[in-house]
């Protein structure tokens, strides 16, 4: 059994088996439906519990279909309506009987520490389906999405992100890091990353450059990255914060300093920080990104249960 909650603590040849079971399984489906098993239904009788902290559509999603195609099911669970977030019943005890009654636990938190303590009292694997601080399956399934597009692994390809430092991001720095490929981040100023993201990549990797300029950071790309400048539960004055952004702003003009074949990517939903005619450019895959996770989650799950092929 394995957990699945960042990136940086998975050796990056799991990352690889992960990747390449997805593209063998996602291969093999080409004429199924959404909800026909793969032949093997390695995840028969499974069942896969679920929890959103905050709000998501694509996560949810990808997550009951990978899991169904594999043979299980799955449960989501509203947190408002457990005794866990009324403060009447503890992790510790939650965790039990989660273990008890699934088989794995996906969770979407508020806060980096009920990972580690759900972890903790968990017997059965648990999956980060979005933290304040990361968001490693979709960088996982991103990283699927941009070989598979590109037709090159990761470290040949020039890779620029252009938008808030925010938990996708920390989660893409630890890709970079992990599969060693260049990075270039645009981003204002105030909003770099946090000093514990800037020590961390102090001390591994020497590819990752980040600019107060988009222009310098989307020069020659092969693939640029973005996201909201406003995330779930940003605390932040958000005028000041949009402001600030505005000059970061993805439209043609920008695109136009990137290589000429360069793919956009945004992991959705989207805000303002993109104009609509780069989003729905030749250029952007966001669709075929967002299902992609389908396939990427359905090896990690296997990865988890110790399955991979
Ligand atoms: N990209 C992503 O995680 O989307 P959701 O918030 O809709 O799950
Ligand atoms: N950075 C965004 C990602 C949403 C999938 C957020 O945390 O809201």
């Amino acid at each position: 059994m394995r957990h699945f909650i960042n990136l940086k603590d998975i050796p990056v040849k799991d990352l690889r088996k992960i990747i390449s079971d997805a593209k063998k399984r996602k291969n093999l489906r080409k004429k199924l439906n959404h909800l026909d098993l793969d032949k093997d239904a390695p995840l028969k009788g499974k069942l896969l519990i679920q929890m959103f902290e905050k709000s998501s559509l694509r996560t949810r999603l990808s997550f009951y279909l990978a899991i169904r195609q594999l043979g299980g099911s799955a449960l989501t669970l509203r947190p408002n309506e457990l005794h866990l977030s009324k403060g009447g019943e503890s992790i510790e005890d939650t965790a039990k009987i989660l273990s008890n009654f699934g088989n794995a636990f996906m969770l979407r938190t508020d806060n980096d520490k009920k990972l580690d303590e759900f972890k903790k009292h968990l017997s059965i694997p648990i999956i980060n389906g979005l933290s304040p601080s990361s968001h490693p399956t979709q960088i996982l399934s991103d990283i699927f999405t941009v070989e598979e597009i590109k037709k090159k692994p990761i470290h040949k390809l020039n890779i620029a992100w252009i938008g808030d430092c925010n938990n996708v991001l920390n989660s893409l720095i630890a890709a970079s890091i992990k599969f060693s490929f260049k990075l270039k981040i645009g981003c204002p100023k105030e909003y770099n990353p946090l000093k514990n993201i800037m020590d961390y990549i102090k001390k591994n990797d020497n590819k990752i450059i980040i600019y107060s300029s988009p222009k310098k950071a989307i020069v020659n790309a092969d693939v640029l990255f973005s996201d909201k400048v406003i995330s779930i539960n940003d605390k932040v004055n958000k005028t000041k914060k949009l402001n600030s952004f505005k000059k970061f702003k993805i439209d043609e003009k920008l695109m136009g300093y990137a290589k000429k074949d360069c793919i956009f990517l945004h992991c959705l939903p989207r805000g303002t920080e993109v104009t609509e005619k780069v989003f729905s450019s030749k250029q952007s895959k966001v669709w075929t990104q967002a299902l992609n996770r389908v396939h990427v989650q359905k090896s990690i799950l296997l990865y988890c249960f110790g399955k991979l092929r």
